[in-house]
């Protein structure tokens, strides 16, 4: 796992893991991108609008695949992640509707539908690129603490931090459904590629047991310690509470952190993550 930590502020560490999707989709135009939503994630998707509409980033042949979905939102309710997407990224630039795939939360039969998403992102290749946030409790997706490392997509019950985490995005906190679908750990983990964006000091502390505490189901973006090429990529007040911070990359203002911090995104994109070996070998792994 590599560790970049932006102490130039939180716009710098996203704009980082703008520029790093950007120049993935400029070598693989029909990258299979894996997406987050969240507060954290609106300034990257920010940078990638900007990126479309100044610089020409082309966005004709990318695939999609959201982490999560609520059950029990229609993709048309303004608190859905399908709105999300399309409010912050999906209309705003040259993407095929029909390339870009949530778990769909309103499904009659909602394990019919997990699969159904597992088949598709399998039917598509992989995903080649996962971005992701980290929760407060340490979930990755909605892998909710107690997430077993090789779980697949889902539905998971929310935990109550989760709940007033997201609260707040809900026009009355109690709206905020009890469930959603998502990938599972071991779904994120067979991407080739993954990269974690976190910001700000509330996530200090999570980001400390996520990348320097022990394997644990309890924080299941520790799971990400297992897998061959991901990058945690921290502004300053996030990376705060790490013990060994002198043994990470530190970004240096105006350089470009894609080419002087993220390693080379063609050889990445190319090899396997191939993190199930580890994984059995883990004790601490169910
Ligand atoms: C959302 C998702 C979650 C968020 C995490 C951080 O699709 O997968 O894991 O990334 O909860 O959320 P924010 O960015 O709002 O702090």
């Amino acid at each position: 796992m590599d560790v970049i930590i932006q102490s130039a502020g939180a716009g710098r560490a996203a704009q980082a893991v703008a520029d790093f999707i950007a120049q993935a989709l400029t070598d693989k135009p029909n990258l299979v991108l894996g997406l987050a939503t969240g507060s954290t994630m609106e300034s990257v998707y920010e940078q990638l609008v900007r990126k479309h509409q100044k610089e020409g980033l082309d966005f004709s042949r990318c695939r999609t695949f959201n982490l999560d979905e609520y059950v029990g939102l229609p993709a048309e309710d303004p608190c859905s992640y399908h709105d999300f997407m399309r409010q912050r990224l999906f209309d705003k630039v040259n993407i095929d509707p029909r390339n870009t795939h949530l778990p769909d939360g309103m499904a009659s039969d909602l394990n019919a539908e997990c699969a159904r998403y597992e088949r598709l992102i399998a039917a598509s290749g992989g995903i080649d690129l996962q971005v992701l946030g980290i929760g407060l409790n340490g979930h990755i997706g909605f892998n909710e603490p107690s997430s077993a490392f090789e779980s697949r997509t889902r539905v998971q019950l929310l935990s109550q931090v989760t709940l007033d985490q997201n609260a707040p995005f809900f026009p009355k906190p109690k709206r905020v459904p009890r469930t959603a679908i998502t990938m599972g750990v071991g779904t994120i983990l067979e991407a080739r590629r993954c990269l974690l964006l976190a910001i700000g000091p509330e996530k200090a502390n999570i980001v400390a047991q996520a990348i320097e505490g022990p394997l644990t189901r309890m924080v299941t973006a520790s799971a990400l310690q297992l897998h061959s090429s991901c990058t945690f990529v921290l502004d300053g007040p996030a990376a705060a509470q790490l013990q060994k911070s002198g043994s990470y990359q530190h970004g240096i203002p105006g350089q470009s952190a894609r080419t002087s911090l993220l390693s080379p995104v063609g050889t990445q994109l190319s090899s396997s993550a191939s993190p199930r070996a580890s994984l059995r070998s883990s004790p601490d792994t169910p």
